[in-house]
């Protein structure tokens, strides 16, 4: 029999499961709850706090799973009476899922559909809640998962962000989808340079830039060869490093559309946040003063006051 990871924080409580749970014990899968079994608030909690991030499926299942992830969206996410911390849980859970299975396997149409459905949760958490970006953002990264906490902070900016403006609604999933995938290409490096990404990035030298600044182009080809993930989104990823001063890379373009340059200016603030340890406000001094020129004046005072407005410095 094979199996697939999933988050235990894509199960919400009190739900009953159309699939079986398995876990990881000893060196083998042993069934942990049985179809149509719940599991209560607290018995989450403790293996929160024993620190158990994992459960596993039987691949059999997985239909099932992908029905029981569109059921939590439907009635979870609009509902008033479950608490935020439940429905952060629950969109971090599945978006870290997302970006964990993509990387393992980016082809699979099973990665993609549950990648689709934890950005449509995370757009959705976004825009309809008060306070949930602050929430979602405020939370630590736990050990060794920097990279993938980065790409869910900088799609939760980017759909925050793109809410209210001339993006299409259309737009607002893509960049979504597309800030969850776009360090993809980093996993492609050689294991020694994937490091490369925890370093500040004027530290480092010719050799290592050049290096580097392939995860873009890698994360595109690597999509491409995956037949549902659309064009407009690879193009995205790939145009995330990319300023409107022609001073980013891999093309040193200097006419982005404004879905670009939202993904890019949102990157590398969270870069700053997330990977260098700057607080929030010294991250938006660094938008404002260092890269002046890297981004329109215009989308930076309403990055700046959009992140006084959802309190975030
Ligand atoms: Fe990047
Ligand atoms: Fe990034």
């Amino acid at each position: 029999m094979d199996f697939t990871p999933i988050r235990i924080s894509t199960i919400v409580p009190n739900k009953a499961l159309n699939f079986e749970l398995y876990i990881f014990f000893k060196e083998q899968f042993l069934k942990y709850i049985d179809i149509g079994r719940k599991l209560e608030h607290p018995h989450l909690e403790k293996l929160k706090k024993q620190q158990i991030a994992r459960f596993y499926i039987r691949d059999l299942d997985e239909n099932n799973y992908q029905v029981f992830l569109d059921d939590i969206l439907n009635e979870t996410l609009d509902n008033p009476d479950v608490p935020m911390g439940d429905k952060v849980n629950f969109a971090e859970g599945t978006a870290t899922t997302a970006v964990e299975e993509m990387r393992k396997d980016p082809s699979s149409r099973t990665s993609y559909n549950v990648t689709q459905k934890a950005a449509k949760s995370l757009r959705k958490l976004i825009t309809d809640n008060p306070d949930s970006l602050k929430n979602f953002y405020g939370r630590q990264a736990a050990e060794n998962e920097t990279l993938i906490k980065h790409c869910l902070n900088v799609s939760a900016l980017c759909v925050s962000l793109a809410k209210n403006s001339d993006i299409s609604e259309e737009e607002q999933n893509n960049l979504s989808i597309a800030g969850l995938l776009h360090d993809i290409g980093i996993s492609r490096l050689a294991e020694n340079d994937q490091q490369l990404f925890m370093r500040n990035f004027k530290s480092l030298n010719a050799e290592e830039k050049k290096i580097y600044h392939q995860h873009p182009g890698l994360g595109k080809e690597l999509l491409q060869k995956n037949p549902y993930v659309d064009a407009s989104i690879t193009d995205l990823i790939y145009a995330h490093e990319e300023k409107i001063s022609g001073d980013g890379y891999p093309e040193r373009k200097k006419k982005l559309t404004l879905q670009e340059e939202v993904i890019s200016l949102c990157n590398s603030y969270d870069k700053r946040v997330t990977v260098l340890n700057m607080s929030p406000k010294e991250a938006l001094k660094v938008a404002q003063v260092d890269e002046l020129g890297n981004y329109s004046l215009e989308l930076i005072n309403r990055f700046k006051k959009h992140l006084k407005d959802e309190g975030i410095v």
